[in-house]
């Protein structure tokens, strides 16, 4: 199929785990790519490797220039913005509120929060001079619940729910659908690489063995929604949250029929 033909997608973090998955998947499907990455090497390879139609723009989703560059990219190179991807995100390192400081309080809401924001602050304009568009805000279903040491990953994608619904609000009238996706755990560096300043990672101490679909999830269960959820099949969806978690969400299974 070839859904995003003529459109211009950017993802950030898209050099990542589930970001080089989403932009191979758009790209596939006929897109111009923009990979917004803070880690340029692994995004320049990433453009060279699909060609022409695919660009690295060096992008700290933290930093309002960087972002302003990023959309004057997408509009000078390939002619204007589609759809924006909020992928980028970070995790603390695990640690109880009482012994969590201030600074890493701070790091986690400025990229995963913060860079939400001024993506959509930025990207707005753009897709509204292209028509109309989609923007995907990638949470987590930690941002449903509560995590025990992950005060600020939590808080930071629960925010990010709030803000796609107002974004939602505030664009709909302009063709822009705004919605959230929510990762369960999903095999990337992210959770098979400690955060920053830790020394366990989360696949040390995590096993999807009691939950109804006993696996982790891959990169590309999260593609195919987002590529949906992008895609005008899902013209008429926004503000909206999905979970793909295979199950997790739900509880442990029942491993054996009762007595
Ligand atoms: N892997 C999981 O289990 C899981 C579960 C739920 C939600 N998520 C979310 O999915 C998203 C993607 O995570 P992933 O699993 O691909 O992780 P990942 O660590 O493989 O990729 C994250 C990417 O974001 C980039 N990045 C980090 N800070 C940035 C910044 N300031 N500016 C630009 N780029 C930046 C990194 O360089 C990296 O390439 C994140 O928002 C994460 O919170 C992940």
């Amino acid at each position: 199929m070839n859904r995003f033909s003529n459109q211009t997608v950017l993802v950030t973090g898209g050099a990542g785990g589930q970001g080089a998955s989403h932009v191979r998947a758009f790209h596939a499907e006929g897109a111009n790519v923009l990979i917004g990455e803070r880690a340029a090497d692994r995004g320049a390879a990433l453009a060279d490797e699909l060609g022409p139609r695919a660009r690295l723009t060096e992008l700290d989703v933290t930093d309002e220039e960087s972002w302003a560059a990023a959309i004057r990219t997408a509009e000078e190179t390939f002619g204007g913005l589609n759809v924006l991807v909020n992928n980028a995100g970070i995790q603390n390192p695990p640690a109880l509120i009482e012994h969590t400081d201030q600074a890493t309080w701070s790091r986690i809401l400025d990229v995963n929060l913060t860079g939400a924001f001024l993506g959509t602050k930025a990207a707005a304009p753009a897709l509204r001079r292209a028509g109309g568009g989609s923007i995907v805000n990638i949470a987590s279903t930690m941002g449903l619940g509560g995590t025990a040491h992950y005060a600020p990953y939590v808080a930071s994608k629960w925010a990010v729910r709030g803000l796609t619904r107002t974004a939602a609000l505030e664009l709909g009238r302009d063709g822009v659908r705004v919605n959230t996706i929510h990762p369960g755990v999903i095999a990337t560096p992210f959770i098979h690489e400690p955060a920053a300043g830790a020394s366990a990672a989360i696949a040390d101490f995590y096993s999807p063995e009691p939950f109804a679909i006993p696996r982790l999830g891959e990169p590309a269960d999260v593609t195919e929604l987002l590529l949906f959820l992008s895609s005008p099949a899902a013209s008429f969806i926004t503000g909206a949250e999905y979970v793909i978690d295979g199950g997790l969400q739900l509880g442990p299974a029942l491993q054996s029929e009762p007595a």
